[in-house]
């Protein structure tokens, strides 16, 4: 399976992931990372990797068909199966969606259906939960909607920084396994 990760920010997924593949965990390649975000660190990450990087703006196109046609083109020439989202930070449109079917996955640092969007963890501690947790899911056009692939539960900790630390070790660990059972039925096909 050739996967693209797309990520906005620091890529710590991205890089659990990478690292998964070369050493025989996760049964796919990185054929290259994307990113919306000139700044985004998972770039510098990628390029330690020696794995092909590309980034577009949004704001250069002229609307969002425009864009993901650009990052269609992209993924095209890198020849892509899967699309991989790690912290991408913006929703995916009928461009992407309907080129690759069923074929992109999303984590996010919540049980879903409870606290989509921005700052979960954030908003799941502001709730008052005890227990929060983190879903690997299919994309579709909603945000954080999508058949769930795979859920666990983190118990909330005493502080905020205590509890993300928890919600991303397992994220790391959960992200490997639900894409790796994915794949072993991809492959069954
Ligand atoms: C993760 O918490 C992920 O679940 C969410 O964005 C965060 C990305 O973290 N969608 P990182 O960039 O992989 O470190």
């Amino acid at each position: 399976i050739r996967f693209a990760i797309f990520a906005s920010g620091n890529g710590s997924n991205a890089e659990a992931l990478y690292q998964a593949t070369k050493e025989g965990h996760l049964h796919g390649e990185v054929v290259g990372v994307f990113s919306d975000k000139e700044e985004a660190f998972v770039l510098e990450r990628a390029a330690k990797w020696d794995v092909p990087t590309a980034q577009l703006s949004p704001k250069a196109f002229a609307s969002k068909v425009d864009y993901e046609q650009a990052v269609l083109d992209q993924l095209r020439s890198w020849q892509v199966d899967f699309l991989v989202l790690a912290g991408y930070m913006r929703l995916i449109g009928p461009t992407l969606l309907n080129a690759f079917p069923n074929k992109i996955v999303n984590i996010h640092p919540s049980l879903l259906p409870a606290f989509p969007g921005k700052d979960a963890i954030g908003q799941a501690l502001a709730y008052g939960v005890q227990v929060t947790g983190v879903t690997v899911h299919l994309v579709d056009a909603g945000m954080d909607t999508g058949p769930i692939l795979a859920q666990r539960a983190v118990e909330v900790q005493a502080t905020l920084e205590q509890t993300e630390a928890c919600i991303h070790a397992v994220e790391h660990e959960l992200y490997r396994e639900a894409l790796d059972q994915l794949w072993n039925e991809e492959r069954m096909k």
